[in-house]
């Protein structure tokens, strides 16, 4: 079926719903990509047109979550953004209290690489410090891969080589062409479905949250809650680390700016 015959309404529909639901924006420039990534769904029920798909979703859970999948981007790589880690490492850490569990949160994870980056950076500079990292999305099939560990050879790219010898395995039989994240540094990352469009479930107090490269998809309004929900987990003196192309500016009254995309809560 030719993707561009998705109708303005049923365009619409979808638009409508992933923004109830994730509270992401798609002008309609973003049709043919929604008529691409949902096309195969499609194809599998057998369906000729959008407006079916649709309708469908509402009787069927599972197919709704694999629609909001298909409808994220989930585009991430190993120590995207490199200063933040290496804020991270030369100015967070080295003030952190000695023995007091240090907690960061990696929300919106997607398929993990930002969060066993933050994980490669506390085992090599804590000590003995105890540590834990959450990593959350809202899109389960991101959330799976994530939890595997497994990265094609190629994803290898960015990850430092000390970094490499020390935290990652490469992959042998059948996992030959992949690596594999150490699961001595796996056990210390949790992943769990967050969607940040919602109350948020008791996840406790961090000291740093990153909330990078998705904020990029919210409209103001949606991007002030966001904030406002995730201060709420940030503990006094936590920091907030944003993308690069991001910016919490008129978003976050009382935040502290410390450098562009990373704040600090008084
Ligand atoms: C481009 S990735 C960014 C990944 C990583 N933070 C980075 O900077 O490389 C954006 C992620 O945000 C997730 N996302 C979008 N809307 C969300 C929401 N409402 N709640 C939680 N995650 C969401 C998507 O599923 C996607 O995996």
């Amino acid at each position: 079926m030719d993707n561009a015959s998705i109708s303005d309404s049923d365009f619409a529909r979808f638009q409508q719903m992933i923004f109830n639901i994730a509270g992401i924006s798609m002008t309609s420039a973003k049709k043919a990509l929604v008529a691409g990534r949902l096309a195969r769904r499609l194809k599998h029920h057998g369906l000729d047109c959008y407006g079916e798909y649709f309708k469908l979703l509402s009787r069927q859970q599972d197919e709704m979550q694999m629609a909001v999948d298909l409808l994220t981007t989930n585009e991430t790589y190993f120590f995207r953004e490199p200063k933040h880690f290496d804020f991270l490492r030369d100015t967070i850490l080295p003030k952190h209290p000695p023995g007091r569990p240090f907690r960061v949160w990696s929300a919106a994870s997607s398929s993990g690489e930002e969060a066993y980056t933050i994980a490669m950076v506390l085992a090599d500079n804590l000590g003995t410090t105890p540590w834990e990292i959450l990593g959350s999305d809202l899109s389960t099939r991101v959330l799976e891969k994530a939890l595997a560990g497994l990265y094609p050879m190629e994803r290898l790219r960015g990850i430092p080589q000390a970094s490499l010898r020390a935290h990652c395995l490469k992959g042998v039989g059948s996992q030959t062409g992949s690596f594999l994240i150490d699961p001595v540094l796996r056990r210390r990352v949790r992943f769990e479905q967050i969607n940040l469009n919602e109350p948020l479930p008791n996840v406790g107090e961090f000291d740093v949250i990153f909330l990078r490269n998705v904020m990029i998809y919210f409209q103001t309004e949606t991007k002030r809650q966001v904030v406002a929900r995730l201060l709420t987990k940030l503990r006094p003196g936590g920091y907030f680390i944003v993308g690069h192309s991001e910016s919490l500016n008129g978003l976050a009254e009382g935040l502290e700016t410390i450098a562009p995309s990373i704040y600090r809560k008084p």
